[in-house]
């Protein structure tokens, strides 16, 4: 297939998606590589385009809580103050699967996952739809999600007919995923709603984001977001001392390091932002990952608020 189109129409989104085509769509977190969720050939395509194992689930994602009702069997009272809080935004819900929803979605699960997002352009295709659209983050799977229409056509323009251009992502990181073990409360992967903030909305909950070898979601993997250049989270020095300054590109929170060359550095946020650090945080991965250097140090962020979010994805871009 030639190269996608990339565009602010969501009536061309509209006419490939039912057509069973998959296109690239804008969210606040990152861009999505979506097609029509109640399809079970559309959902399989998606697999095939992002080279995705299909025993990773996909989120299912409308554009309201009418709509969401015929996904599930039933919404929690904690879940539904979660979603009133929160959508449309960076929040998935892990909910109990009505049978409308194909089973590859959920790779056989008996939950699936749903979210509002948060952009406009979104939004206005999904009104404009009668289906749900299954997305993933538009990724190959394993690198650096995309938060701009030009990283979805670096990587899948090639085999997608269409790119919905929403302008760079304003969260920039994933949505925080939440569901339940019997009454409890459990987060899934760190996201763009920081855990204090839930436990605001819900009262405590349990973090299970951290685990290495946890088969409940992939995108929790240990090493995952990862760029193709080795990511260290510790010994700059030693790393400027085995490869020279010049091969070392530094991705930093607040401050450029006097290390090595500016040229190789990404500075997060120079305000010292979580936001902005997040907004920024995966093209600065691109951007370190295409230069000529040997290996990427990446500073962790105070582990709080956002900066947890930021640091699973760094921690994770280091594992390998
Ligand atoms: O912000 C986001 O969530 C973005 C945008 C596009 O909405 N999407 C996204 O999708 O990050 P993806 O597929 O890259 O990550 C979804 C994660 C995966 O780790 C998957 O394993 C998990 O959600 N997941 C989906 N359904 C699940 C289920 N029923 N139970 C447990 N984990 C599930
Ligand atoms: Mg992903």
């Amino acid at each position: 297939m030639k190269t996608a189109v990339i565009g602010t129409d969501t009536g061309e989104a509209k006419k490939w998606l039912e057509a069973g085509q998959v296109v690239g769509i804008p969210t606040e977190t990152v861009y999505g590589l979506a097609g029509n969720a109640l399809s079970p050939a559309a959902v399989a395509r998606i697999f095939e385009v992002k080279n995705r194992p299909t025993f990773d689930p996909l989120i299912v994602h409308s554009n309201s809580l009418e709509k969401i009702a015929q996904f599930v069997t039933e919404m929690p009272p904690a879940a539904r103050r979660l979603a009133d809080a929160c959508w449309p935004g960076p929040l998935t819900l892990l909910l109990k699967k009505a049978s409308l929803v194909p089973d590859l979605v959920t790779a056989g699960l008996d939950t699936v996952a749903v979210r509002i997002p948060n952009h406009p352009l979104t939004l206005r295709l999904l009104d404009a739809l009668d289906f749900p659209l299954a997305a993933p983050s538009a990724n190959p799977f394993g690198y650096v999600s995309p938060t701009q229409a030009e990283h979805v056509q670096a990587q899948l323009g090639d085999k997608i007919p269409y790119i919905l251009d929403g302008g760079p992502c304003q969260v920039g990181i994933e949505s925080t995923i939440v569901g339940f073990e019997g009454p409890e409360l459990v987060v899934y992967r760190l996201g763009g709603i920081p855990v204090e903030a839930i436990e605001h909305i819900v009262g405590p909950v349990r973090v299970m984001a951290h685990s290495s070898s946890n088969p409940k979601a992939p995108g929790m993997l240990k090493s995952h977001y990862a760029p193709l250049k080795p990511v260290y989270t510790d010994g700059l020095d030693g790393l400027v001392d085995r490869y020279g300054p010049e091969a070392v590109g530094v991705l930093s929170f607040k401050d450029l390091s006097p290390d090595v060359p500016a040229g190789n550095q990404f500075v997060l946020s120079a305000a010292g932002s979580a936001t902005e650090a997040a907004q920024r945080l995966f093209a600065g991965l691109r951007y370190l990952d295409g230069l000529a250097v040997a290996a990427i140090y990446a500073e962790l962020l105070p582990e709080r608020e956002l900066g947890r979010a930021i640091n699973d994805r760094i921690r994770r871009a280091a594992a390998r």
